[in-house]
C-alpha cells in the first residue's frame, strides 16, 4: 500500500525520487509529494492530490534542487485524500519533514497531550502526530534526531515505515519500520529507500530489508547503521537482488494486467521449474522434503489468506482434502486473527498471499505461531514480511504483480497448492499412483492449454463489448469451478466496478435467482465433469426467466451452445486443474470491459496493491 522512496547521494534526487514513485505507482494511492533539502539548505515539501504526474507538474517551477530527499504515495486512512493530508508532513518549526506508511493506533493520544502543550497541527492525518512529536522531543530533551526518533517510537503504538530529514542535519535521511516494509539500497556514497526493491533495482543491486524494530541512518561517505529503539546495534545483512526492470515495465501491452494475463503460461512454467520433472513423474517442493514430519503429522490445516488469495485457498483445500485427506478450513485472515481461533500444536496453517505483506494474513501467521501451529507461506514477493514470519513455505516464483487485479499470482497460488497436496499426498500414500502420475502430467501441461485460451483474447473482447451496459452479473460454478466463479466476480467488480457475485450454482434456487431477468448476464463454468448435467438444469433455470447466459464449456460441447447466448470453448483438462484454465478467460471479460468502459484498469479506484492497514 502507498509508497516510500528516499534518496541521498551526490545525484539530483528529485528526478530519482519521482522515478521511484512512478515503479511505486502499482500499490494503488491517492496523492503524491516529495521533501528535498535543497542547495541553499531549505527544506521544500512539495505535495498534491492526484497521480505523481500531477506532482510533477505541481513542481514545474519550484525549486527542486537538491541531492537528499523523501517521497510518498499516500493511501489514506486518515484524514481524505488532499494536498494537505498528503505526504510529507512538515513538523511546526518546518525543520523536519515526515512520509509514513501505515497507521499510528494511538495518534489520538498522543496528538491531544501535544496539544495541550501548545502543538499547532496542519493536517487530519496519524503522520503528523508523529513529526511533531519527534520536534518536541527533540526540542524538549535537546536531543539529536536518531534519539528523538527512538524515543517517540517507543510511546508509538501502530504500524510504520517512516522516513525524516531535518533541516539542520541536511546530510542524512533517517528510515524506521514495523510491520510496513522498508528496504535500503546501497551505492558509492549513496543510499536509496523504497517501501520495496522496485524504485532501487535501477541504481543498485546491494539492498538490506530492514527487521521489525530497525531504524536505519544513512549518510553518505558513512556505513549503513541499523539500530533499534534501544540504540542496540541491528544485523543489517546486505542482499543482492536480482529484479530485472524488463520485468517491472509493460512489456508492450497497454496494461500491466493484460501482460500478467499473458505471462501466465511462462510464469507457471518458472513455477514448476524444478519441482516437476521433466518426464512429468514426480513433484518436490523442498518444504516438504524438509519438514515432512511436521506435515504429515498435521491433524488439520487452516488455510487464511484474504481476497484473491482467499479464493485461491478454497481450490487449495479441495485438492489437499482429496489428496491427502487432512481436514482443510480455509479462513479470511482477517476474521480468524480477531476471534480468539481455536489452534495450536499439531495444526498447520497455511498463509497464502501475493504481496507477502498483507496485515491481516502477517497478524493471522504470527497469531497462529503463538499458539504452537507450524505455518507454511505460499506467497511471490520474496523476502516479504509473511515468508519470513513462517516456518518454511514455497514462493510461487511468478514476478512482480503490478496490476492491482491479481491475476498470475492466482494461478501460481493454485498451482503451488495443487503440487503441495500432490508432494504431501504422495509422502503420505493417501494419493493412488495413476492418479499422483495424471494429475502431475495435467499440471504440466497446463501452460499450453491457457496459451489455447489466450487465443480468444479477441473474442471475449468482443463479447465483453455488449454487455457493459449491466450493472450487475452473476457468476456460477460447482465444485472446482466453484472459488473461480468467486474469483471472475471479484476481477469484474474490482475493475469495472460493476457489481457482481459469485455462487455456488446449486445456491441460485435459494436466493439469487430472485435477480435474473433480461438484463441479467450470469456466467456459467459449465465444463464436462461430474456435475455437468446438474450445471445444465441451473442453465435451463436461467434461461425460462430471460437471463442472459455466458457458459464456459469443454471443447465440442453442442448442449449448452444451444442454449447459451455465448459459449467460450475451453481445453479440456482434469476437473481439479479445470480452475487454472477456466479463470483465464474470466480475467480477459473484466479486463476487457473495465477497458470498454474507460476504466483505470492497473489502479482501480479504492484499491491498493498490497493491503499494509487494517
Ligand atoms: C486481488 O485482485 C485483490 N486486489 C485483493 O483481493 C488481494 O488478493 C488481497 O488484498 C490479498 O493480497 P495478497 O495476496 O497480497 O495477500
Ligand atoms: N496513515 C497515514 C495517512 O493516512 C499513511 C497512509 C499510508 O500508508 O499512505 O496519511
Amino acid at each position: 500500500m502507498c509508497g516510500i522512496v528516499g534518496y541521498i547521494g551526490n545525484r539530483e534526487a528529485f528526478p530519482i525520487l519521482v522515478k521511484g514513485l512512478k515503479r511505486l505507482e502499482y500499490r494503488g494511492y491517492d496523492s503524491a509529494g516529495v521533501a528535498l533539502i535543497s542547495e541553499g539548505n531549505n527544506l521544500n515539501v512539495y505535495k498534491t492530490k492526484g497521480k505523481v504526474a500531477d506532482l510533477e507538474a505541481y513542481c514545474a517551477d519550484k525549486d527542486i534542487t537538491g541531492s537528499v530527499g523523501i517521497a510518498h504515495t499516500r493511501w489514506a486512512t486518515h484524514g481524505e485524500p488532499s494536498s494537505v493530508n498528503a505526504h510529507p508532513h512538515y513538523s511546526e518549526s518546518k525543520n523536519l519533514a515526515i512520509i509514513h506508511n501505515g497507521i499510528i493506533e494511538n495518534y489520538a493520544d498522543l496528538k491531544k497531550k501535544l496539544q495541550e502543550n501548545g502543538v499547532v497541527f496542519r493536517s487530519d492525518t496519524d503522520t503528523e502526530v508523529l513529526v511533531q512529536l519527534v520536534e518536541y522531543i527533540q526540542n524538549k530533551k535537546e536531543v539529536d534526531l536518531l534519539t528523538a526518533v527512538q524515543v517517540a517510537l517507543h510511546q508509538v503504538i501502530g504500524a510504520y515505515a517512516v522516513a525524516l530529514l531535518d533541516k539542520n542535519n541536511p546530510r542524512q535521511i533517517i528510515a524506521a519500520r514495523k510491520q510496513s516494509p522498508l528496504v535500503v539500497g546501497i551505492g558509492e556514497n549513496e543510499f536509496f529507500l523504497g517501501s520495496d526493491a522496485s524504485p532501487i533495482v535501477e541504481y543498485t543491486d546491494k539492498v538490506v530489508y530492514l527487521e521489525d524494530g530497525n531504524i536505519a541512518v544513512m549518510a553518505p561517505g558513512e556505513e549503513l547503521k541499523v539500530v533499534d529503539v534501544f540504540n542496540e546495534k541491528q544485523n543489517a545483512e546486505v542482499k543482492k537482488v536480482n529484479l530485472n526492470l524488463g520485468q517491472i515495465e509493460k512489456g508492450g501491452y497497454p496494461h500491466f494486467m493484460l501482460k500478467e494475463i499473458f505471462e501466465q503460461p511462462e510464469c507457471l512454467k518458472t513455477c514448476m521449474l524444478g519441482r516437476i520433472n521433466s518426464e512429468g513423474s514426480h513433484v518436490t517442493l523442498s518444504a516438504v522434503l524438509d519438514y515432512r514430519k511436521q506435515l504429515i503429522s498435521a491433524k488439520r490445516i487452516i488455510i487464511v489468506a484474504c481476497g484473491t488469495s482467499w479464493h485461491a485457498g478454497l481450490i487449495g483445500k479441495q485438492m489437499i482434502e482429496n489428496l491427502c485427506r487432512i481436514p482443510v478450513e480455509v479462513e479470511y485472515a482477517s476474521e480468524f486473527r480477531y476471534r480468539n481461533p481455536v489452534v495450536g500444536t499439531g495444526d498447520v496453517v497455511i498463509a497464502i498471499s501475493q504481496s507477502g505483506e498483507t496485515a491481516d494474513t502477517l497478524a493471522a501467521v504470527k497469531l497462529a505461531k503463538e499458539k504452537g501451529a507450524f505455518i507454511y507461506g505460499i506467497c511471490n514477493a520474496v523476502g516479504s514480511s509473511i515468508p519470513r514470519a513462517t516456518d518454511t513455505g514455497s514462493y510461487i516464483h511468478v514476478g512482480p504483480e503490478i496490476g492491482v487485479a491479481s491475476t498470475k499470482a492466482f494461478t501460481g497460488q493454485v498451482t503451488v497448492l495443487t503440487m503441495l497436496a500432490l508432494a504431501l499426498g504422495n509422502v503420505m500414500g493417501t494419493v493412488s499412483h495413476d492418479d499422483y502420475i495424471s494429475i502431475v502430467k495435467g499440471l504440466q501441461a497446463i501452460p499450453d492449454k491457457i496459451r489455447e485460451v489466450l487465443k480468444l483474447n479477441e473474442r471475449i473482447a468482443d463479447l465483453s463489448r455488449t454487455f457493459t451496459y449491466a450493472r450487475n452479473f452473476l457468476y456460477l460454478g460447482r465444485g472446482f469451478s466453484y472459488p473461480v466463479a468467486l474469483e471472475g466476480a471479484l476481477k469484474l467488480k474490482e475493475i469495472s466496478y460493476i457489481h457482481a457475485e459469485g455462487y455456488p450454482a446449486a445456491e441460485m434456487k435459494h436466493g439469487p435467482i430472485a435477480l435474473i431477468d433480461s438484463d441479467m448476464p450470469v456466467v456459467v463454468i459449465a465444463t464436462h465433469n461430474d456435475l455437468y448435467e446438474k450445471v445444465l438444469s441451473n442453465i435451463q433455470e436461467i434461461k425460462a426467466r430471460k437471463g442472459r447466459v455466458i457458459a464456459l464449456v469443454s471443447k465440442g460441447d453442442d448442449t449448452i451452445s444451444k442454449l447459451a447466448d455465448e459459449v467460450i470453448e475451453l481445453p479440456d483438462t482434469l476437473e481439479c486443474l479445470e480452475p487454472l484454465i477456466a479463470t483465464i478467460p474470466l480475467q480477459l471479460m473484466a479486463y476487457h470491459v473495465a477497458v470498454c468502459k474507460g476504466k483505470d484498469v492497473d489502479q482501480p479506484r479504492n484499491l491498493a496493491k498490497s493491503v499494509t492497514v487494517e
